[in-house]
């Protein structure tokens, strides 16, 4: 049985892979080219990829002996899922064990963006910190005891809440569908974004979350409060959010944009008031290697025709 992997991935799962099966690797950090994927999708029963490799209706339709897709991410907004359902084409994903890298990192990303923390290492390695302690040097905001407002209340939103509650937040939150959760008072997104010191996202993106964070709703934030992105670019009306920033408005912690990798000339690297990082919320090297293992006992789990362990 064939199997494709669309991306480079580390050697012990590719020594395990091809012992269990007749495996294509994609080892190049350029993208797999849509026509190459195209090729082997229409050969193979199973395919290892991640969010770096869409699978849209045309890379699919030609992939007719395809059984299982098998993403090393949570997210799955690079696959056409309903195309691939109408298919038959069963998907895992990794949901689960990347919820707390993902909770530590925006928790991570709101201490940075408020503390400055970017702006006192630049200014320490650069040689300027010249004058020792100053009573008004980097001043930022706390996080401690501030109104941190939840867009997304999954497993991810919910671990975030956990450790907010240690920080003495108020936390608010806001979900498509009705949740309980103890010690979080939900209420409606417009509500909630006038409400936050500090706003952190934690939704999936879908038709319903695409630019769920307009230009409107973004102008409902306090002066000076912080966006914290680690779920996906495309949830904010980005362009919105840069003329935000650019005011200094608005400050931002981020580590998803809507294009990936930002492009040499974003005007993202000139922005004020911002944490920018490379999409790493899960980038642990325990996390990334139980994403590994979950993805691969997805895929082999497909290719046997049993349910997956963490199907879509
Ligand atoms: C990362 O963004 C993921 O979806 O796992």
């Amino acid at each position: 049985m064939k199997v494709a992997v669309t991306f480079p991935i580390p050697e012990p799962a590719k020594t395990l892979l091809s012992d269990l099966f007749d495996c294509r690797f994609w080892e190049s950090e350029v993208p797999i080219p849509s026509d190459t994927l195209a090729e082997w999708l229409s050969e193979v029963e199973g395919v290892l990829t991640t969010l770096t490799c869409p699978l849209d209706e045309a890379s699919l339709s030609g992939a007719s002996h395809l059984k299982v897709i098998s993403t090393v991410s949570v997210g799955v907004d690079h696959i056409d899922v309903d195309f691939a359902k109408s298919q038959n084409i069963m998907i895992g994903h990794t949901p689960g064990v990347l919820t707390d890298s993902t909770a530590d990192l925006a928790i991570g990303l709101m201490l940075a963006v408020g503390r400055r923390l970017a702006e006192g290492d630049a200014l320490v390695r650069e040689g300027a910190w010249s004058d020792g302690w100053k009573p008004n040097l980097l001043l930022g905001t706390d996080l401690s005891k501030s109104t941190v407002g939840l867009v997304g209340m999954g497993p991810i939103g919910q671990a975030v809440a956990k450790r907010l509650a240690g920080f003495g937040c108020r936390v608010i939150a806001w979900n498509r569908t009705h949740r309980d959760v103890p010690g979080v008072e939900f209420m409606d997104l417009n509500t909630l974004l006038s409400s936050a010191d500090i706003v952190s996202l934690h939704t999936a993106l879908t038709d319903e979350t695409r630019e769920l964070i307009t230009r409107e709703r973004l102008s409902l934030m306090k002066d000076q409060a912080i966006l914290i992105n680690t779920a996906r670019g495309a949830i904010i009306d980005e362009v919105a959010l840069v003329d935000e920033l650019a005011s200094g408005r608005l400050r931002a912690g981020l580590d998803v944009y809507n294009e990936e990798p930002l492009p040499a000339d974003s005007v993202f690297h000139s922005l004020p008031g911002c944490v920018l990082l490379p999409h790493v919320g899960s980038a642990t090297q325990r996390t990334r290697q139980a994403m590994f293992e979950l993805a691969l006992r997805n895929l082999v789990s497909g290719m046997r025709g049993e349910t997956l362990p963490a199907a879509l």
